[in-house]
């Protein structure tokens, strides 16, 4: 049975559809307990499901047994190692043991850099996201007038534009970033002006038509190149619209968001598979004003967003290699510290429960409305069994799958993964290389247009892996190689840093070998 402690209690629904009044307070519940069962029992047993750990709190206990600062020193020199090298040598690892604190969640830092950059007045940012993605938006954000400060490896201020761009003189390099092209250009779109956005070879093949027909319905004009990047928007003033999206993504909501955010009247948009609320929640902390009804986002403009401090949790899907890392060892036992926990992207938790890992989740409290927690897994003797992921979930799922197709073969019945189609357009067509590379470790598998088939109860050796250039592919077959027979040469592991340039240094902190 799912151990999620906190959100199960309040509704017996599992994290991902729980239901969290976005304004709410939790109150402090002190806990008198020093072992990780008591302050389970203690969080099952709050009434709010919320526990703060006063006294002989579990996270600093464990870090304890490393010393202090140990865990940011050797984040420091991940982010050192795994930059610097194109291939990566993965070997067999006996365990996952340890406790890890998790760079920003990038999604959300990229809301943040872009509305802080947006807003009147200075906004700081601590545990911003040190991937190359968020780095692509604070540059772009730079080009349109903002001020970026990097005041530590992972710490920014930016003073914001007080919603006037300057139209820059060269293109807007958005790098690898879809969330980047996507979201800016919903802020540009209603600014006077005319705009380029570029990005590198494997963003220029990923589709933008999405966001052009409701920014065309709004009123500015978009010129693709072949339904890509790049791309140039010819803005100005724009009218309101009510749109249903026809693709699940929370990058085209946001886009429709920011333009609607500048224009006059009310938009709606209709998501029937709802998907990560970052912006939403974001929006309101900057001091926006919107609401959802059902699958049905309202949002009157124009408004102007005010400078906040904030600190960005940890990336859940950062954390997702680690977790399917730990539950593929009986016996295993992370800590994950500050990971964010928004029920639209902690999915995961529910599939590894179901799978048989056990979770617990700590600590949970509320940051600027995003849920964050600490997150503990074992995995049992027993192992990992079976499951499917399809329909929304798989929406929900989207940048998780390709490392839980990864550990598939390690599962006693199998993953069937449907309704995924989508994984065929991000950095990668992620069904053909996770297809392709769990061939190449000796893996069954079948590959359908919009999903995978992966049996179980399979034995994988090690193989050199073809990641596309895809930090998510590149990362999730470093996990598979943890339980291959033989070592695994991951090619294009510098990918990783798009996302998380610590990964491999922290991979080496937790794998016992
Ligand atoms: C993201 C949304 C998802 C996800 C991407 C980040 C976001 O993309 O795959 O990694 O931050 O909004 P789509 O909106 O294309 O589904």
């Amino acid at each position: 049975m799912p151990e999620f402690g906190c959100p199960r209690r309040r509704s017996d629904r599992p994290i991902s559809q729980a239901r969290f009044p976005e304004t709410q307070r939790f109150p402090p519940f002190p806990v008198a307990a020093s072992s990780f069962d008591k302050l389970v029992i203690a969080a099952l047993r709050s009434p709010t499901c919320a526990t703060r750990i006063s006294s002989g709190n579990a996270f600093s206990s464990v870090l304890a047994t490393e010393g202090p600062g140990a865990g940011s020193w050797k984040l420091f020199f991940g982010v050192l190692l795994s930059t610097t090298s194109h291939e990566r040598l993965i070997r067999p690892a006996r365990n996952i043991i340890g406790s890890l604190r998790l760079p920003g969640d990038k999604s959300i830092s990229h809301r943040y850099a872009m509305l802080g950059g947006f807003a009147e007045g200075t906004s700081r940012f601590t545990n911003f996201s040190t991937g190359a993605d968020c780095a692509s938006t604070l540059a772009c954000m730079e080009s349109l007038g903002a001020t970026v400060n990097r005041t530590g490896p992972d710490s920014i201020e930016i003073t914001g534009i007080a919603g006037r761009v300057t139209p820059p003189s060269h293109p807007l390099d958005c790098g690898n970033s879809g969330s980047t092209m996507r979201m800016i250009s919903g802020l540009l779109a209603p600014q006077s002006g005319r705009f380029t956005l570029i990005g590198d070879e494997s963003l220029s093949r990923r589709p933008m038509d999405r966001i052009r027909k409701p920014l065309e319905a709004m009123g500015a004009r978009l010129t693709l190149t072949d339904g890509h990047a790049p791309l140039t928007i010819d803005g100005g003033p724009l009218r309101a619209i009510d749109y249903a999206t026809p693709v699940p993504s929370a990058q085209v909501k946001s886009c429709i968001l920011f333009a609607a955010l500048q224009t006059a009247g009310p938009t709606s948009i209709l998501e029937e598979v709802r998907t990560r609320d970052h912006s939403e929640l974001a929006l309101r902390a900057f001091g926006a004003t919107l609401s959802r009804t059902g699958p049905a986002i309202s949002i009157t403009g124009p408004q102007t967003l005010r400078a906040i401090d904030a600190a960005v949790p940890g990336d859940l899907s950062s954390a997702a290699f680690f977790l399917c890392a730990a539950a593929l060892f009986p016996g295993s036992s992370l800590v994950l510290d500050s990971i964010g926990l928004n029920p639209t992207r902690a999915a995961l938790l529910d599939v590894l429960t179901a799978l048989g890992a056990r979770i617990n989740v700590l600590n949970l409290e509320e940051k600027h409305a995003e849920l964050v927690g600490v997150v503990q897994i074992t995995a049992t003797p027993e192992g990992l069994g079976s499951t499917e992921v399809s329909g929304a979930l798989a929406a929900q799922l989207i940048d998780e799958l390709p490392v839980l197709a990864a550990i598939a073969p390690f599962t006693s019945g199998g993953i069937r993964i449907r309704g995924a189609r989508e994984l065929r357009v991000k950095e990668s067509d992620r069904i053909a290389l996770v297809a392709k590379n769990l061939r190449a470790m000796g893996a069954e598998v079948e590959e359908f247009d919009d999903g995978l088939d992966i049996p179980g109860g399979q034995t994988l050796h090690g193989a050199t892996i073809d990641s596309g250039g895809d930090h998510r592919i590149a990362m999730a077959f470093s996990v598979a190689a943890l339980r291959a027979t033989g070592d695994t040469l991951i090619q294009g592991a510098g990918s990783a840093a798009i996302s998380f340039p610590e990964f491999f240094g922290l991979l080496d902190q937790v794998a016992e070998r």
